[in-house]
C-alpha cells in the first residue's frame, strides 16, 4: 500500500488550522514564521516557497528575506539577531544548503532555541535524546506521523536507517528508538549494507543515491519510508528502486508525493509549538 505523504499531512494541517485561529483569538496576533534564503538554487527556492504558502494556508504571518550568493555572511547573521529580538517573530527557518563558503554552523547558531523551528540547535537535538522532544526536525518527524498514520504497532520492530545527517538520519534514528523500535544506523562505511537492510522491518532511507535500494535487499512486509529525492533526465525519483521494491512491502512511500509533503506540516506544526512556548513563558 502506498503512504501519500498529503493524505497524511491533510490531518495535521486542519487541526493547525484550527489551534491557529484559537491562538489568533487569546493573544490577538497571528503565529509568525520567518524564512531565510541565499542564492538561487531552484529546488530551494521551491521548497521555500511552498513552506510561505503552507503558512498562508493554516493562517499565519510569514516573513521572508532573499540574498543574493555572495552576501556578507555578517549580514545574515544581524538579520538572524534581529528576528530573534523581535517579539512577533516566532520561528526562524534559514533554508539548507546555504552556498558554498557559508559557515552553516557559525549562522545557525544565531537562532535561539526557543525559535529553531528545525529542530536544529545543539539543545533541542538533546532533549531528542532525552526522549524530552522541543522541536524536532521536521522530515524525520513527518516519517513518524506516516509510520503512525500505517497504525502499525511499530514498538520492538526493526528499524533500519540509511543515512546519518545531523537534519535527518540521526533525529531519525533517535525518534525510532523513542518508539521503542530496535534501531540500526548504516551510512556509507557500512560493509554489506543488504546484510542490514534485509532484517529491517520498518526502512528509512536518506542517503540521496538514486535507486540505491533495490528489492532484493529488502525483506517480504517491510515499510519503506524513502526520503530521497534526486533528479535524473529531469524527472524526480527517490533513493528506493520503487519499481523492484514496492511488490515486497506492506507500506511503501512513493517520491514524489511521499515525505515532502509531511515536511511543510511538520514545520508548521513546530512554529505553532513555539508560538505557544513563548506566549506561555
Ligand atoms: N533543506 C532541506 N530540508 C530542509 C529542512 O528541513 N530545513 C531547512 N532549513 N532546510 C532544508
Amino acid at each position: 500500500m502506498l503512504i501519500y505523504g498529503k493524505e497524511v499531512a491533510a490531518n495535521t494541517l486542519e487541526k493547525i488550522t484550527v489551534e491557529t485561529q484559537r491562538f489568533c483569538e487569546k493573544y490577538s496576533r497571528k503565529p509568525t514564521l520567518a524564512v531565510i534564503i541565499v542564492g538561487e538554487d531552484p529546488a530551494s527556492q521551491t521548497y521555500v516557497r511552498n513552506k510561505i504558502n503552507g503558512c498562508k494556508q493554516v493562517g499565519f504571518d510569514s516573513l521572508s528575506y532573499e540574498y543574493a550568493d555572495g552576501t556578507q555572511q555578517e549580514e545574515i547573521i544581524e538579520r538572524i539577531k534581529s528576528l530573534a529580538n523581535d517579539d512577533r517573530v516566532d520561528g526562524i527557518l534559514v533554508q539548507l544548503p546555504l552556498p558554498k563558503g557559508y559557515d552553516e554552523e557559525k549562522i545557525l547558531a544565531n537562532i535561539p532555541d526557543s525559535k529553531d523551528v528545525d529542530g536544529f540547535n545543539a539543545s533541542n537535538i538533546g532533549c531528542l535524546c532525552l526522549n524530552r522532544p522541543r522541536t524536532v526536525s521536521c522530515t524525520p518527524l513527518g516519517v513518524m506521523h506516516m509510520l503512525e498514520y500505517t497504525g502499525v504497532d511499530i514498538a520492538g520492530k526493526n528499524a533500519v536507517v540509511l543515512g546519518r545527517s545531523n537534519t535527518v538520519g540521526k533525529p531519525m534514528a533517535m525518534l525510532l528508538l523513542n518508539a521503542n523500535c530496535t534501531v540500526t544506523v548504516c551510512h556509507s562505511k557500512t560493509q554489506n549494507i543488504s546484510d542490514f537492510t534485509k532484517k529491517a522491518d520498518i526502512l528509512v532511507v536518506a542517503i540521496g543515491k538514486p535507486k540505491f535500494v533495490t528489492g532484493d535487499m529488502v525483506k517480504d512486509g517491510a515499510i519503506v519510508i524513502d526520503v530521497g529525492i534526486n533528479r535524473v533526465d529531469g524527472k524526480l525519483c527517490g533513493d528506493v528502486d520503487f519499481d523492484s521494491v514496492s511488490p515486497k512491502t506492506s507500506y511503501i512511500s512513493p517520491v514524489p508525493g511521499g515525505v515532502g509533503p509531511m515536511t511543510i506540516s511538520m514545520l508548521l506544526y513546530n512554529t505553532l509549538m513555539c508560538a505557544k512556548a513563548r506566549e506561555n513563558k
